[in-house]
C-alpha cells in the first residue's frame, strides 16, 4: 500500500500525531481525454477524471447494483457513465440548482426538441446576451438556456457573477466550446437511455434513511471551505453541513463513494466516522496536480 502526503492544492495538510497516513489509490491517474465525455454540460468540479475509479468500484459490487443515487448530480457524468456502460440497472440524479435541474428535465423529457435547438443555434454575443436576459417560457427553453450559458461562460460556471468566455480556443470566442454535432450526439445517447435515468430537483441532503435494496450512492457535494477551489465561486448552492452529511452516510445502510477536497476538516470527519479514505491524484485544467479524497465505508482502491 502506497502512502504519501497530500499533493499541493488541498487547503490543509497536517495529520495529527498517531493518525494513520491516508493511502494513495492503486488505480493510476488517467488522461481525461481517454474517458468518454457523456455529459452535455461542462461542469466545474466535474468527475470525469474519477471514472476509472467509478468503474472499478461498481464492477466489484455483486450482484450488480440496481440503482445508483447521485444526490449532488451537477453534470451527471457518473450517473450517465454507470447507466450507459451497464454498470448499474438505473440511476437517480438529484440536484438543487433550478437552472441545472431545468437542463436535465429538458434533456430527459424533451430530448429531440432540445437537440434541434442545439443544432440551430449560433452562439454570437448578441444571441447569448438575448438568451440570458429573456425569461424562459417553459422547461425546454429553460434547459436550453442553461446549456448555452454553461458552454459559453468561463469554466462552465453558472453561479452569479460568472463571465463569458473571451478569446476561447483558437480565438473562437464564445463558439469555442459550442460543438452542436457533439452535443447532439451526447443528447441522443441520453434520449436512448432516458428510461433508465430518473431526475429529481431537490435537496440531496434529504435522502431517505432507508434506501431501496441494491442501491448505492455516489456523493460529490460542493465544498466551500477556504481556498482557491471554493465551491462558493462555482455553484449557486454551496452551503452544506459537512458533518451532517457524514452522519447521514454513517446511518445509512448503503454502500457509497464520497468525494471531497483533501483538507484537515474532512480528514478529521473521516477519522471520526470510522470511514476509509484514499487519495486520488488529478490534474486541474491548469495542469497542477492536486489530491482529492475518495471516502467509503470499506477500504477501496488499495492493494
Ligand atoms: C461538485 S458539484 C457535482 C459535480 C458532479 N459530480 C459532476 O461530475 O458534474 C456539486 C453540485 O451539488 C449541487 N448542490 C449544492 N447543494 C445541493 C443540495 N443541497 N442538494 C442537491 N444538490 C446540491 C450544486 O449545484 C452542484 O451542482
Amino acid at each position: 500500500m502506497r502512502t504519501s502526503p497530500p499533493a499541493s492544492g488541498g487547503t490543509g495538510s497536517t495529520t495529527p500525531a498517531g493518525a494513520a497516513p491516508i493511502p494513495v489509490s492503486a488505480i493510476p491517474a488517467v488522461n481525461v481525454a481517454s474517458v468518454p465525455q457523456r455529459s452535455p454540460l461542462r461542469y466545474p468540479g466535474g468527475k470525469t477524471w474519477l471514472i476509472p475509479h467509478i468503474r472499478h468500484w461498481l464492477k466489484a459490487i455483486e450482484p450488480r447494483p440496481k440503482l445508483l443515487v447521485e444526490p449532488f448530480a451537477g453534470g451527471g457524468i457518473v450517473s450517465l457513465t454507470a447507466v450507459m456502460e451497464g454498470l448499474v440497472d438505473r440511476c437517480l440524479m438529484v440536484e438543487l440548482d433550478r437552472d441545472v435541474a431545468a437542463f436535465w428535465h429538458a434533456a430527459l423529457r424533451h430530448g429531440p426538441e432540445l437537440c434541434e435547438m442545439v443544432q440551430g443555434f449560433r452562439p454570437t454575443r448578441e444571441a447569448v446576451d438575448a438568451l440570458s436576459r429573456q425569461a424562459p417560457a417553459n422547461v425546454l427553453e429553460h434547459g436550453f438556456r442553461t446549456l448555452v450559458l454553461n458552454r459559453t461562460r468561463r469554466g462552465g460556471i453558472l453561479a452569479p457573477g460568472a463571465s463569458l468566455i473571451r478569446s476561447g480556443e483558437c480565438g473562437m470566442g464564445l463558439a469555442s466550446r459550442w460543438y452542436p454535432g457533439t452535443l447532439a450526439d451526447r443528447l441522443s445517447a441520453i434520449i436512448d437511455n432516458a428510461h433508465l435515468i430518473e431526475f429529481s430537483e431537490g435537496d440531496g441532503m434529504a435522502l431517505p434513511k432507508d434506501m431501496p435494496a441494491g442501491a448505492v450512492l455516489f456523493v460529490d457535494p460542493p465544498y466551500s471551505a477556504g481556498g482557491k477551489r471554493a465551491g462558493q465561486r462555482l455553484y449557486a448552492h454551496h452551503e452544506i453541513d459537512h458533518a451532517r452529511l457524514f452522519a447521514l452516510l454513517a446511518d445509512a445502510d448503503t454502500d457509497f463513494l464520497l468525494t471531497y477536497d483533501n483538507t484537515d476538516e474532512i480528514r478529521a470527519l473521516v477519522r471520526k466516522s470510522g470511514f476509509k479514505a484514499v487519495q486520488v491524484e488529478m490534474k486541474t485544467t491548469h495542469h497542477a496536480r492536486i489530491s482529492e479524497l475518495v471516502i467509503s465505508r470499506r477500504p477501496v482502491f488499495v492493494d
